[in-house]
């Protein structure tokens, strides 16, 4: 795969790209190991969402990723593991020793009877066993889902019904930080709840105490007896290029998350494609991407594509601030990073962390630094540039999604031209369009519009796990005949792409995505609320914050006290009245207090602790149409703070509300 070195190549790359995908992506598929070539590149339409590429073609991605490099490359490490405590020896992995890991853990999944096209659901912490596990699952062809290690037990359950899992993978427990993670409990705790579970492979990493379920099998001593039976290499199983790789849950603007579906070929082409022209990746690039497997990120550009290229891939355990705001630094100096890749919420907690977390830090092996997840604002694009990049390292900024499986929109390091907080260009293969709200394509310049993709690429969701149907709805009907992202965007005089955020209802926070319907429907669960409102609203680090606006039953009938109670101070001395209505109020904020706590516990419980609210207030009705529809755009004005822009309110069913939530907000 020759790499893009000019902004000319670059132009006649995508113009090539645009006009002949087949040719095109033909010649870059081929530098990868089929088993069998393809018969068509590209098939298939927008129309239904059944866009197929490579079809006929026959390979496996971990044979791509580990064993095509063995030859020139076996004792490269690729991966570093950089462990949460500075105390404890990190750990390296030449892509010899990769492949043998790779092939043991393989080897010990089909022990346990997984096959081809079975679905393991993965719930890991960040350590070198999570991705043997997940290559582990690519190897035989079975399709891994990884589930963030920061979900709750219901959401587990969830996605292993939804995936029909017959197989977990996870341990006893994680560090992040000073924290454990009991992530066997958690699992646990899952379980009781979904179908049946056949084997839950429990990798032991902490001794920590847990219990033995009649599903259980243990990792070490599984793995001692496949190592000690010494006929664990075996090529990888067969797939066919259009086989499912991975499922992973992503939110969308309903309840329900969905399992998004990746192909084999189309993702593996895209990925290392993508990672190469990005990145400018060279030959002893040690690439940080401190993304968590459990999200995309991590899949696409920790695992996948730098491996695919044969370069160096650092994970590290913990989190950025433990033990203190300079450990990425400390960790970009201790290995010699050169392309460090987070999101803007990791850059401004650091930024406001202080700069003297940089002092004396050798950041000087740097030379590419990336940005993705969330739009990134032009004080924290700088203090990157200048402060981590000194002026001398190109920023990426990336925009791209779980459903497209890699980066599409985004400058190519020091090759094409790159504007603070802009996307700017789209990669070749890449053909985005904004449209107006009626579906027009905006063709001028300096507009905004929602933006979709007009052509298909190679690593676009091929589905969302059992219910194509969805995918349709979800992606390729609000425009027909376009994909649509759900986003904003902004195209300058240049044709250059700035995003803007979500125009559907779903959130980003710290760069992950929830929809606001979910954490409603999370919040719904605490006892004694009726119904509730949540929306995005700036936050200085997260990007956006939630913000949710309750109704509760309970706090309905103790208002109904206060009133009474005041009602019956009308009748006692202006002194003795006062003392009630205080007395009435202290127990309605107790109330409150007690309903706030929990909500937080409740979502928690069903999403996660990322889904937490930042903000609940309990409020007596929501701004609602005569139709019944809740009148969002209100409530975003009032959590934002924008009392004044709160526009005209005498369509509401009842106006009223919109002051008593103003008042409670202040
Ligand atoms: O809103 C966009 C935002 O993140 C969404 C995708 O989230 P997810 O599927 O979790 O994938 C995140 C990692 C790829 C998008 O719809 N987003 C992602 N990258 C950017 C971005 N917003 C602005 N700028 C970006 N670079």
């Amino acid at each position: 795969m020759k790499r893009i070195e000019s902004f000319e190549e670059y132009k006649s790359a995508y113009a090539e790209s645009i006009a002949n995908p087949d040719k095109f992506w033909g010649e870059i598929a081929e530098s990868f190991s089929w088993k069998k070539k393809w018969d068509t590149v590209l098939s298939g339409t927008f129309a239904d969402a059944k866009n197929r590429w490579f079809d006929g073609g026959e390979l496996n991605i971990t044979e791509n990723l580990l064993d095509r490099h063995l030859a020139e490359k076996g004792n490269d490490v690729a991966l570093i593991w950089e462990p949460n405590d500075h105390s404890v020896e990190y750990r390296k992995f030449t892509y010899t020793e990769l492949h043998k890991e790779v092939c043991i853990a393989a080897e010990m999944l089909r022990s346990l009877g997984v096959k081809k096209g079975d679905r393991v659901c993965i719930y890991m912490s960040m350590v070198p066993e999570l991705v043997f596990s997940v290559l582990a699952c690519a190897r035989i062809g079975a399709v891994h889902s990884v589930i963030f290690g920061g979900f709750s037990a219901k959401s587990i359950a969830d996605r292993v019904d939804d995936a029909e899992a017959d197989f977990v993978i996870t341990m006893d427990g994680g560090l992040r930080g000073n924290k454990t993670i009991p992530l066997k409990s958690v699992v646990d705790d899952a379980l009781t709840s979904t179908r049946k579970i056949k084997i839950v492979l429990v990798f032991n990493y902490l001794n920590l105490p847990t219990e033995k379920k009649e599903v259980d099998i243990d990792w070490n001593e599984l793995k001692a007896e496949v190592v000690s039976a010494n006929n664990y290499i075996k090529a990888g199983e067969t797939l066919q290029s259009e086989d499912p790789l991975f499922i992973l849950y992503t939110s969308g603007s309903t309840g329900k998350p969905k399992g998004v579906v990746h192909s084999t070929a189309g993702y593996m082409v895209w990925t290392a494609y993508t990672f190469l022209n990005v990145f400018q990746y060279e030959k002893g690039d040690i690439h940080f991407c401190t993304a968590d497997i459990g999200w995309v990120t991590g899949h696409s550009y920790l695992i996948y594509g730098p491996l695919l290229n044969g370069s160096t891939s650092l994970m590290f355990e913990g989190i950025p601030t433990y033990p203190d705001a300079g450990r990425f630094w400390d960790i970009v100096a201790k290995h010699k990073v050169s392309i460090f890749y987070t999101a803007p919420t990791a850059i401004r907690s650091l930024m406001s962390a202080g700069d003297e977390f940089l002092e004396r830090k050798d950041l000087s092996s740097l030379r590419i630094l990336g940005s993705v997840g969330e739009p990134i604002n032009e004080e924290a694009w700088n203090w990157y540039h200048d402060k981590i990049g000194k002026g001398n390292c190109p920023v990426v900024d990336t925009f791209w999604q779980t459903e497209t499986g890699g980066v599409m929109i985004s400058s190519l390091a020091g090759v094409t031209p790159s504007k603070p907080v802009f996307a700017t260009l789209p990669m070749p293969g890449v053909l985005p369009v904004l449209l107006d709200d009626k579906g027009k394509e905006i063709l001028e310049n300096d507009l905004t519009g929602n933006l979709c993709f007009k052509q298909s690429w190679p690593s676009m969701i091929r589905t969302t796990y059992g219910d194509h149907e969805r995918c349709i709805l979800n992606y390729f009907s609000t425009y027909k005949n376009y994909y649509f992202t759900g986003d904003g965007a902004y195209r300058d005089e240049n044709g250059m792409y700035r995003l803007a955020g979500r125009v559907d209802d779903v959130l980003n926070v710290s760069g992950h995505r929830i929809g606001t319907a979910e954490v409603e429907n999370a919040i719904n669960h605490t006892h004694g609320v009726i119904e509730s409102a949540v929306v995005g609203y700036p936050h200085d680090i997260k990007g956006q914050g939630i913000y949710a606006f309750v109704i509760c039953d309970a706090h309905a009938k103790s208002l109904n006290a206060t009133q009474d109670s005041s009602k019956d101070a009308n009748a006692l001395q202006d002194s003795s009245k006062d003392v009630a209505q205080d007395a009435s109020r202290d127990a309605s904020q107790g109330f409150e207090q007690e309903m706030v706590y929990s909500i937080t516990k409740t979502v928690s419980e069903q999403i996660g602790a990322i889904a937490k609210p930042d903000k609940i207030v309990i409020v007596n009705g929501l701004p609602k149409t005569r139709s019944g529809k809740i009148m969002r755009r209100i409530l975003r004005k009032i959590a934002e703070g924008e009392f004044d822009a709160i526009g005209d309110t005498t369509t509401l069913l009842d106006p009223s509300v919109v002051q008593e939530i103003i008042y409670k907000t202040k």
